[in-house]
């Protein structure tokens, strides 16, 4: 079921006019619903007796490519000029269409909600942005304490749990946003009580488990590293409507490009505290701000921004999906910063690029590079690399000098809706071709 406003594949790329340094953005810039919500809860819908409406839609290609998948396991999905409908079936079918799930990562949380319902799934390795090997060993292995049993040939892995998954107590090695997520929603149909240990405490995460509570599941420990589930039956949504959360990482890269090409620009429909990690790295810089509950103004500054150092981090730490942007910042401010991508081995090659563009980029290994403030960047070719990386190089290209070309928008176009759109309201010179 194709959005109504998905960007045609054929205009795939965009052209920025640089503004060469100019501070001139000036105006309000709306945040959209959060891709990495809206993902969660339309999984989740499979553990519901009832229909789940959906409000705040993105209009961006993971939800259609989401969508696509749940229609061919079975499930009906509607949509409304307002909300988008997710009917769940009473026998969704358990195998995942290859192609689908190949496309992007979220397909793997389809997992936690189909074993459990039905007892078993098969599903190929979730594809996605290339920006890591992410594995999903913690996934596998959680079901097997709950009690499933995995093989695996050539195409897809198959976990079966005939007669139920079991509450188990289960530690993450790693606090995954995904796993927790996953896990989460199988313990709330399994039997018994499930203990998540060190698991992950991202916002999109309690938005999910709160409307899971609201709906009859027993979670304890929301927002917290120690989630404790006590399973149970079908949930109802009893006509509740799921408001997808303002997309923090939208928020945090608007902000980070209204400091370095903004009049005085205001993010409306955000909620600044979720970007803490990132106010506190624009206070030690010099960004003016101004906050209240939903929105966030950024200042013209006359001097220039001191440079700061970055780890990405689990939330509440700083957010490895708005590295890249940061790491553009950084090409502007004065000083050296170093910048530890903790999470992913990929995420650092698009430096690269921006190193073409004139930045001072020196990379020590995969996962750390050091930046040399500030440059001034000349517009270039690229090619968006994936989502967030796509995003830094609109940002880079707008304060570049010349017109940059980015080519495989359909990247940004993942998890960005109608950017394009959004950002010329505020001034920035880009159009699609
Ligand atoms: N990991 C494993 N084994 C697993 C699962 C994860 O080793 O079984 C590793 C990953 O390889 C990674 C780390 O654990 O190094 C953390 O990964 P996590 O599972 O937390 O990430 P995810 O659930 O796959 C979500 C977001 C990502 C975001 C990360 C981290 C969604 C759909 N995706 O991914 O968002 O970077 O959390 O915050 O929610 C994006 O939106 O562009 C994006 C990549």
């Amino acid at each position: 079921m194709p959005h109504k406003n998905t960007p045609a594949i054929n205009e795939d790329s965009f052209v920025i006019k640089g503004l060469e340094g100019r501070h001139i953005l000036e105006g309000d810039i709306s945040v959209s619903g959060a891709k990495n919500d809206i993902l969660k809860i339309m999984a989740a819908s499979l553990l519901f007796e009832d229909t789940v409406q959906i409000e705040n839609v993105p209009n961006v290609l993971d939800v259609t490519a989401l969508t696509d998948i749940l229609e061919k396991i079975g499930v009906k999905v509607e949509r409304t000029e307002k909300h988008l409908l997710l009917l769940s079936p009473k026998h969704a079918h358990t195998t995942l269409p290859k192609d689908g799930a190949k496309k992007l990562r979220a397909s793997v949380i389809l997992t936690g909600p189909l074993l459990s319902r039905y007892g078993s799934v098969s599903f190929p390795h979730p594809g996605g942005c290339v920006i890591g090997a992410r594995p999903i060993d913690i996934f596998i292995q959680s079901f097997e304490c709950m009690g499933a049993v995995c093989t695996r040939d050539d195409t897809n892995y198959t976990l079966s749990a005939p007669s139920g998954l079991q509450g188990a107590d289960i530690f993450f090695p790693i606090a995954s946003v995904g796993a927790t997520e996953t896990i989460l929603m199988a313990a709330t149909l399994a039997k018994g009580t499930t203990i998540l240990r060190n698991a992950a405490m991202e916002p999109e995460i309690q938005h999910l488990a709160y409307y899971l509570i609201k709906s009859g599941a027993d979670i304890q420990g929301v927002g917290t590293p120690t989630i404790i589930i006590k399973g149970g039956d079908l949930l109802h949504a009893n006509e509740n409507i799921y408001t997808v959360m303002p997309d923090r990482i939208e928020a945090g890269s608007f902000a980070i490009l209204a400091a370095l090409a903004g009049k005085k620009v205001r993010i409306t429909n955000c909620n600044p505290s979720h970007i803490r990690s990132l106010l506190a790295l624009f206070e030690k810089s010099g960004v003016v701000y101004k906050k209240d509950a939903t929105s966030l103004t950024i200042y013209k500054r006359q001097k220039p921004y001191k440079s700061v150092s970055i780890r990405t981090h689990e939330y509440p730490g700083f957010s490895t999906d708005l590295q890249a942007p940061m790491t553009i910042f950084l090409t502007q401010a004065e000083g050296e910063g170093l910048v530890f991508e903790t999470l992913y081995e990929g995420r650092l090659r698009y430096t690269d690029d921006i190193v073409r563009m004139g930045a001072d980029i020196t990379m020590f290994d995969p996962h750390r590079v050091l930046i040399r403030g500030p440059k001034k960047l000349i517009g270039r070719e690229l090619e968006a690399p994936d989502l967030r990386a796509g995003l830094a190089y609109i940002i880079a290209g707008t304060i570049a000098s010349g017109t940059s070309t980015i080519r495989a928008a359909r990247h940004i176009d993942r998890g960005y809706s109608n950017i394009e759109k959004r950002l010329r309201k505020i001034g920035v010179p880009i159009t699609r071709i």
